[in-house]
């Protein structure tokens, strides 16, 4: 028989050889002729499936809603201060990217795996929280710099309405809900919030669907796809202030001496 030369690279999700570029097997043609959206083309791509369409519009929501959030937050200054230093778009947009870690956009995955954890062990938020805190661990997707219990963070909040109304299940983000509810006991500022809520609500979708098996649920949390949605989303926003301040011309950025306590 035929002797295959061994490869240098396996690749499984797309494949250019040949009419046309299939995505997970799914030719071109038909992802434009059946009208799909960015969030089947993640589907494909990411997950290596088709999802249902409520999956698809949670995802495109988790993209909308996290596309930006003005330009006073870590991953925008960066891209602005950058911008103002006269660099280019690729340098501008990574280095507002390269922010994006455990305590900023990047705490989607370690929400979605302590949540997950402390849910199917079945401990009460009270034992996990205090858990955590006796780890010195802060609990991922708990907390904000300004968003308090009175003045919750509307992102969380239409992602949960919509999947109160779409998705089967919403036992992974009732138990976010729940250790919620007993942070916001200990001080105003430990809400839910946007990394939490997707985290949360993503195991529910993982869980729900019918789509995923149990090993493959553990192999996407394990290896943590979920801060991908935050990159994805924030680029948009942080190329959007590139061009915004290249279109103002803005001049380079110097910090106020006013600013900065110098002290021995
Ligand atoms: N779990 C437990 N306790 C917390 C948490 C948390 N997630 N967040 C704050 N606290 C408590 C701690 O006691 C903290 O004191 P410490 O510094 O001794 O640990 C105290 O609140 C005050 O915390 P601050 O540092 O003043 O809070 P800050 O406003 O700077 O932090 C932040 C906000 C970074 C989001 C923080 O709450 C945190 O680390 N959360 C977990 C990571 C996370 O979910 N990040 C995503 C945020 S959403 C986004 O970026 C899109
Ligand atoms: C964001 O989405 O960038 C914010 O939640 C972070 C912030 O500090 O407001």
């Amino acid at each position: 028989g035929k002797v295959r030369a061994p490869t240098h690279i396996i690749s499984t999700i797309s494949d250019d050889r040949g009419e046309e570029p299939c995505y997970a097997g799914v030719p071109m043609s038909s992802i434009v002729e059946q009208g799909y959206g960015v969030g089947d083309v993640i589907s494909l791509l990411w997950f290596k499936r088709s999802l249902p369409r409520y999956c698809t519009q949670f995802i495109e929501i988790c993209i909308m809603l996290c596309a930006d959030h003005g330009p006073c937050v870590s991953g925008a200054h960066n891209t602005i201060v950058t911008a103002r230093a006269g660099k280019d778009l690729v340098s501008s947009l990574v280095s507002g990217l390269l922010t994006i870690g455990p305590r900023f956009g990047g705490a989607i995955d370690d929400a979605a795996r302590y949540f997950k954890d402390a849910y199917d062990r079945n401990l009460t938020p009270y034992e996990f929280v205090e858990s955590m805190k006796k780890k010195g661990i802060r609990v991922p997707g708990i907390g904000h710099r300004i968003k308090r219990g009175d003045n919750r963070d509307k992102r969380v909040e239409l992602l949960q309405l919509f999947a109160r109304t779409h998705f089967p299940s919403v036992k992974y983000m009732e138990y976010a809900v729940q250790v919620e509810n007993y942070t916001l006991s200990k001080a105003n500022n430990l809400v839910l919030n946007v990394d939490g809520a997707i985290g949360s609500l993503f195991l529910d979708l993982l869980a729900g669907s019918g789509m995923f098996t149990k090993p493959e649920i553990d192999e996407i949390v394990g290896i943590g796809y979920l801060n991908g949605l935050f990159v994805l989303a924030r680029s948009i926003g942080l190329i959007g202030h590139t061009f915004d301040q290249k279109r103002l011309k803005q001049p380079l950025y110097r910090h106020p001496w006013e600013d900065v306590l110098y002290t021995k």
